[in-house]
Parts: structure tokens; C-alpha cells; sequence
């Protein structure tokens, strides 16, 4: 099979991991960046130009590792693959929900996966009445479309929280406010999942002095092993966001496994380094699976 990996830095491990496993299971793989293509959008013969001036031929599959700063073009380019029929690991739409954190929490309720207490206003004149809705300080504060834990910030007093989100505000950023889940001491579950199954999952331990338990704040992953609910409510929520492939966050509180939020492009280094799974193999050969299924 043709098979491309659309995203950015050829030299990220998860990049060259995905490269390395679909040589290795015989296929042509190709690095195509991001920033490299541009697209004439046309009725019957949409087409994908690389700089340069090379017509891209028709991949039987794609792989999107698209960046959060480039996720408005990267977003772009994909519905051009898309025309063109070729099969997306992740498609565009799936992957413009899981970059909204307040849509994915909205799709999460909608089939009743348990998420931390959240909110979401406006105005600043309900920003009082809405953190004592998610139950009062200390609340997380959450950009919508942050990633890697840079965009969410822990305020331990009502009066710091209303002070944080009304900055938020005036720089037109939209946060949410939720509930802290002060019991999981800085831990976190990532559960990975490939089509309908977690297939690898770690506990991830924040550093020292830190809640957020992300790999790029100096977090560890850990070999854990997740309770079949847990499971369950992974599968789930990738489905009802659309995903193929996702890294689901989920916490544990004292009321049971709540989600944080779904991830389109996870990280395989620390995933695959707390597990030792191949987890890049297996995303090939999920896509070799439904290929076939598809001619
Ligand atoms: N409500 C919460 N209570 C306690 N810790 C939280 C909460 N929300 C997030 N965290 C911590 O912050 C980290 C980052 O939050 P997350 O929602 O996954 O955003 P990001 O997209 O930046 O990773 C989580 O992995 C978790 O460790
Ligand atoms: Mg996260």
C-alpha cells in the first residue's frame, strides 16, 4: 500500500516510528509535510500539490499527526485527501471535535461518559455563579483548544479563579471551568486506543510540584493496569468523537473514572516506552485491516 504521514517534523519518534513500522510491514511509506502542500480544489479532480510542483498520486491511506498551531491548514489539507477517497486514520471532522474541548465534553455527556463537573459562559457576570456551579475553588481553568497541558491552570481560590478567566477573556480566549480532582494527586490514565480496543495504556505521574501529568511537563508514564470499565468507557469515548486512533485521558476520582479529554494525534514514545508495545505496528495494521475491507 501507498501510505503517507501528513504532519510536520519528519524527526518526532512518533513520525518515525509510524514510518519505520509501515516499511517494515512492506509498504511505501511518504513523509508529506504539512506546510509543502497546496491544493487545487476542483469538482471531479480535486488535486494535492507538493512544492515544488509534483501532483501527489493518490495514497491508499493517511495518517494525520496534525500540530494544534497548524490545525486550521492541516485541517484543510486533510478534506483534500479525503476527496480523493483515499482512507484517513482519523478523519477531519473527528478531529475538529477532539481539538474543542468544550465540544468533546458536550459529545461525552451526550452518551453519558462521566467527565470531571464543568462549565462554560460568556459574559464575566456569570463567571462568579459558574464556579460555584462546578462546586467552588479550587477549580481548573482550561483554554479550549490548549494541548499539553500549556493552556490548563489549577486556581485555588474563587477570587484567583475570576481573576484568571476574565484575563482569559480579555485576550479573547474561551476557557472552561471544571472541578478539580484534588484525589488523583497529579495522575492521570492515557488509554490508547486503535479502532475498537485500548490497546496500550499507562498511568502518567506529574513531576514534582506539578497537577498536570503530561509526558511534555516532565510527567512519567508507568505501566497500569485499567479496570474493564475503564476500558469500556475509552472505546466509547473514542467512538462518539469519531476517532480511530486516540490517546484518551481519563482521571480517577473518589465517584469513578471521569474523562479529561481525547486526543487525535498521541504521542507514542511515552506510551510505547511505559509499555513496550509496538503501537505504531498496530495502527498499520489496523489500517491494512480496513483497506482490504474496503475494496
Ligand atoms: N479537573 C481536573 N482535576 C485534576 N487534574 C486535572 C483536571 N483536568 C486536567 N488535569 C490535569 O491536567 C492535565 C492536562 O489536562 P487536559 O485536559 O488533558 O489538557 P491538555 O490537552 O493540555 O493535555 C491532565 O493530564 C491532568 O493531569
Ligand atoms: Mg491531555
Amino acid at each position: 500500500m501507498r501510505i503517507a504521514i501528513l504532519a510536520t517534523n519528519p524527526d518526532l519518534y512518533s513520525n518515525k516510528r509510524l514510518m519505520e513500522a509501515g516499511k517494515e510491514r512492506g509498504h511505501e511509506m511518504r513523509f508529506i509535510s504539512i506546510r509543502n502542500c497546496y491544493m487545487d480544489i476542483t469538482a471531479r479532480k480535486p488535486e494535492i500539490h507538493y512544492r515544488g510542483g509534483e501532483i501527489l498520486k493518490k495514497f491508499d491511506a493517511v495518517i494525520p499527526r496534525i500540530r494544534p498551531s497548524l490545525s486550521f491548514y492541516g485541517n484543510a489539507v486533510l478534506r483534500q485527501f479525503e476527496m480523493q477517497k483515499s482512507y484517513m486514520l482519523n478523519g477531519p471532522i473527528a478531529i475538529g471535535r477532539a481539538q474543542d474541548k468544550l465540544r468533546t465534553m458536550q459529545l461525552l455527556c451526550s452518551k453519558d461518559i462521566d467527565i470531571p463537573r464543568t462549565g462554560f459562559a460568556n459574559s464575566p457576570l456569570d463567571t462568579k455563579d459558574m464556579i460555584k456551579t462546578v462546586g467552588g475553588a479550587p477549580v481548573v481553568i482550561k483554554l479550549l483548544e490548549g494541548t499539553q497541558g500549556k493552556g490548563v491552570v489549577l486556581a485555588e481560590t474563587a477570587k484567583a479563579a475570576e481573576s484568571v478567566i476574565n484575563a482569559f477573556k480579555s485576550l479573547k480566549g474561551n476557557v472552561l471551568i471544571q472541578e478539580f480532582i484534588e484525589e488523583s494527586a497529579g495522575t492521570d490514565l492515557r488509554c490508547f486506543v486503535v479502532g475498537d480496543k485500548v490497546v496500550a495504556a499507562m498511568e502518567r505521574r506529574a513531576a514534582e510540584g506539578e497537577f498536570r501529568a503530561n509526558i511534555h511537563l516532565g510527567g512519567t508514564g508507568h505501566k497500569v493496569k485499567i479496570t474493564p470499565q475503564e476500558r469500556k468507557i475509552s472505546v466509547a469515548a473514542a467512538k462518539v468523537v469519531g476517532l480511530k486512533v486516540c490517546g484518551v485521558d481519563i482521571i480517577r476520582s473518589n465517584d469513578g473514572p471521569k474523562v479529561l479529554e481525547v486526543n487525535a494525534s498521541p504521542g507514542l514514545e511515552g506510551v510505547e516506552g511505559a509499555t513496550g508495545k509496538d503501537i505504531a505496528g498496530l495502527m498499520i495494521e489496523h489500517i491494512e485491516k480496513q483497506v482490504t475491507k474496503r475494496k
